[in-house]
């Protein structure tokens, strides 16, 4: 699946840009402040409906103006086109494919998969587990396309659940069985993906890193327990703080270095290797399990790697053999080689070179 081109309109910096993108590599230039970034979040919210910079997609629309709207084109490996589209205004979004609207946002990433590594990926491994486990679904998903159902009736369930230990005591376990059916599927899909990421991961955190560093998959619930059990013994807590304490919506990926948490261990860096091992081995076992090669944004890849760790970096991001999107503070960058094709970004605009 690769991108041909996008047309961006209102979005931040950006009133009007139009790039027709490289199947391979496009390099985007500017000082900074330029729009560089906003172009990649432009480019990410055709397959995603969201930004990787913030969870408010209301933020991204230009000072001044009512409505966002960004619009590509992109191509299966079968040369097939696709139109996809993404508009936001301070109230809804709307996701378009060939004309028509989106069932859903995963619709959307199934006919554009897309992923990102910029200079804040190190928060997946410093930060909360829901970035983790987004990073796991957005993969599990691609594998399996039912996932996001099951996961759509499961969030709906356990609304319900919790909507229920809010008013009146007993009502809420008439969910206990629906989300123990539902939450148990998305558990083994997860713990399967995880196992076999496995070899890739340790694979590409060796050549990243050189640390021995583990990913340990947590589903959300004790081992010993089925979730239905989970759910039976935690529901005085349950009542106690109105929520459900049990289940997939809990889960998490332990990344430790020798039994201690990465993020309490190494440093900014090593964080910004690891999350960058997990995002490049995702993307390899997507290769191989499903024959599609996401395109990879690389917002100022150079940031915070020293230049042998940099070299790795690339070396491992030039092995996926994938279309990438590229931003430098500087016209002659090189580092993933002769882009086929530049564009200098100056206060919003862009002008290919
Ligand atoms: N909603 C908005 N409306 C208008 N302008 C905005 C909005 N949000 C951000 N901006 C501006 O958009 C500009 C582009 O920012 P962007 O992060 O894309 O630049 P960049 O080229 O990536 O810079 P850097 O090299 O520093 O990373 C900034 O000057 C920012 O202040
Ligand atoms: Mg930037």
């Amino acid at each position: 699946m690769s991108l041909l081109d996008i047309t961006v309109t209102d979005l931040r910096c950006i009133e009007h840009a139009q790039l027709n993108v490289a199947p391979g590599l496009t390099l985007l230039w500017g000082d900074n402040g330029s729009g560089k970034t906003s172009l990649l979040e432009a480019i990410f919210l055709l397959g995603r409906g969201r930004s990787f910079r913030t969870r408010n997609t209301e933020r991204l629309i230009q000072r001044g103006k009512n409505h966002l709207q960004v619009i590509g084109r992109v191509a299966d490996p079968g040369g097939r086109e696709s139109a996809v589209g993404f508009e936001a205004s301070r109230t809804a979004t709307i996701a378009r494919i060939a004309g028509r609207s989106a069932q859903s946002l995963a619709e959307l990433s199934q006919v554009f998969p897309v992923q990102v590594i910029e200079p804040g990926v190190h928060r997946l491994v410093e930060e909360a587990g829901y970035r983790r486990r987004r990073w796991m679904d957005w993969a599990v998903f691609h594998v399996e396309p039912q996932f996001i159902d099951t996961w759509v009736r499961y969030t709906r369930a356990l609304k319900q659940r919790n909507a229920a230990l809010k008013i009146e005591e007993g009502e809420a376990s008439a969910w206990d069985p629906e989300l123990a059916r539902l939450g148990e599927v998305i558990a083994e899909s997860r713990r399967l993906f995880v196992s076999r990421l496995e070899p890739y991961w340790q694979e590409a955190v060796t050549a990243l890193s050189g640390l021995a560093v583990d990913l340990h998959y947590l589903r959300g619930w004790g081992q010993d327990q089925t979730l239905a059990e989970a759910l039976a013994s935690s529901r005085s807590r349950d009542d106690a703080r109105h929520m459900t304490h049990a289940g997939p919506h809990r889960a998490d990926i332990a990344i430790q270095l020798h039994g201690r948490p990465a993020r309490e261990v190494l440093s900014r860096g090593q964080q910004k290797l690891v999350a960058v091992a997990m995002t490049l081995a995702q993307l390899r076992l997507l290769q191989d399990l499903t024959q599609t090669t996401p395109t990879l944004l690389l917002d100022d890849p150079a940031a915070e790697l020293d230049g042998e760790r940099l070299q790795r970096f690339i070396g491992e991001v030039l092995k996926l053999r994938c279309q990438l999107v590229v931003t430098s503070l500087q016209a002659e960058s090189r580092l993933f080689g002769t882009p086929e094709r530049t564009f200098r970004v100056v206060q919003g605009r862009v002008h290919p070179v």
